[in-house]
């Protein structure tokens, strides 16, 4: 039998720290069925009118439904990080406001050493989070289809879903518990291959079709890879469109994979699929086979920051940002004449995973329309190609951008 629900079992806490703060995973019993149909643990407080919390100035954000994508004329060139009250939004649904002191992170499956069903889950709160050993680290956060309008601008196929430009990625400075040193305290098979991580937002509804909570699995070799259980931003505790009070956080991964406002974990022996890795964030199209698999590490891409007040023979400074899910930026070129002739850019140290910052002079000698272009080479040798096949989700576009400039 398990446990009351209400009180914690002596004999099933499971000690994650040494001495008397040690943080405790405790099993408890939790009400409700399992996985997506399950009542939210942790109590959710009522949903507020709009998908967005934070305030979005339209001079930092083009409004896209649920979403918010970040407009690249209005990043610093002297910044390095994306602020959070920059960072864009990729909500499925709408942001739900979640009370840190009854958050819960229910951990079960039966890749666990000791199986767990969801009813008799570990269950971590958020002061057990907060007391283990954390980690802070930079990295780039892209959504898979960052740039899709671009199929339609740049090689004439359209394609539906969120229409980004190419402000759905950021630069973040996150700090989180290990995911590894929880799963190592909490012990886990060595056959346990996937975790399903499952969001306390509102299900996911469209076409009439309830896909359930928004969850995505992910390898356990990722999870013990670099796997971070985020609260705090820059520092700061996560604001609530970017997952308060806890995110999952998969360095290098498309965006999906960071699942927000985190409630469970499922380990399994077996593989897991949810519609998220089945149905979207996969390639399909003419060109990709039926099996392709779920998309994971982010492609080479590179943004300008536009230039503005450019004039017939006046120098300026051309800046931007590349960046790739595999590794650091080796190289960046760039072409001030639509891709006749290619210099190399002065690229900076890049901090953590996070994106290269880059700059070029340029003296435009004649006034008129000019096509500006950035090509990355990642540590791996993936670079830009000049386009790249078309696919339904409008995923991963990471052709060289054409970015078409007036000079006076
Ligand atoms: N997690 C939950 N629970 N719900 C969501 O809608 N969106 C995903 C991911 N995690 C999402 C989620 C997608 S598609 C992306 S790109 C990132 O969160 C966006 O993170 P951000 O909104 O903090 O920028």
């Amino acid at each position: 039998m398990p446990p009351a629900s209400s009180s914690y079992a002596r004999r099933d806490v499971l000690r994650l720290g040494a001495g008397a703060a040690a943080a405790l995973v405790a099993a408890r019993a939790v009400g409700g069925s399992a996985a997506a149909a399950a009542p939210a643990p942790g109590s959710l407080l009522p949903l507020t009118e709009g998908p967005i919390l934070k305030p979005l100035p339209p001079e930092w954000f083009v409004p896209l439904g649920t979403n918010a994508e970040m407009r690249w004329d209005s990043v610093d060139p002297r910044r390095y990080l994306t602020a959070p009250e920059r960072l864009f939004v990729r909500n499925h649904t709408r942001t739900p406001i979640i009370d840190a002191r009854t958050w819960e992170l229910r951990i079960h499956g039966d890749g666990l050493a000791d199986p767990r069903t969801p009813e008799r889950a570990h269950v971590l709160t958020y002061r057990d989070l907060r007391r283990l050993p954390a980690r802070t680290v930079t990295t780039v956060l892209e959504c898979t289809g960052n740039g899709r309008t671009l199929f339609a601008t740049q090689q004439g196929t359209p394609v539906s879903g969120t229409a980004w430009g190419l402000g759905a990625v950021g630069t973040v400075r996150w700090t989180g518990v290990p995911l590894s040193l929880v799963l190592r305290r909490l012990g886990i098979r060595r056959d346990a291959v996937d975790i399903q991580a499952t969001g306390l937002d509102e299900p996911f509804v469209s076409g009439g079709v309830d896909y359930g909570r928004v969850r995505r699995p992910f390898p356990v070799a990722k999870a013990l890879e670099d796997a971070l259980l985020v609260y705090a931003m820059d520092g700061r505790p996560l604001l609530p469109d970017h997952g308060f009070p806890v995110r999952l956080l998969l360095p290098g991964w498309v965006g999906i994979a960071s699942i927000k406002w985190l409630g469970e974990l499922e380990v399994s022996r077996t593989t897991l699929t949810s519609p998220w890795n089945t149905k979207w964030y996969r390639m399909t199209g003419p060109d990709y086979p039926a099996d392709s698999p779920p998309l994971t590490v982010l492609p080479v891409k590179s943004a300008f920051e536009p230039p503005t007040g450019l004039a017939s023979g006046r120098r300026t400074v051309l800046t931007g940002r590349s960046w790739s899910g595999a590794g650091a930026i080796r190289r960046v070129e760039v072409s001030t004449d639509g891709g006749e002739t290619w210099q190399r850019a002065r690229t900076d140290r890049a901090r953590g995973s996070g994106w290269t910052q880059w700059s070029h002079p340029w003296r435009p000698r004649s006034s008129g329309e000019h096509v500006l272009l950035a090509r990355a080479t990642d540590v791996t040798g993936r670079t830009q190609p000049d386009q790249v096949p078309f696919n339904d989700g409008g995923y991963f576009f990471s052709a060289v951008v054409q970015n078409r400039v007036a000079v006076a």
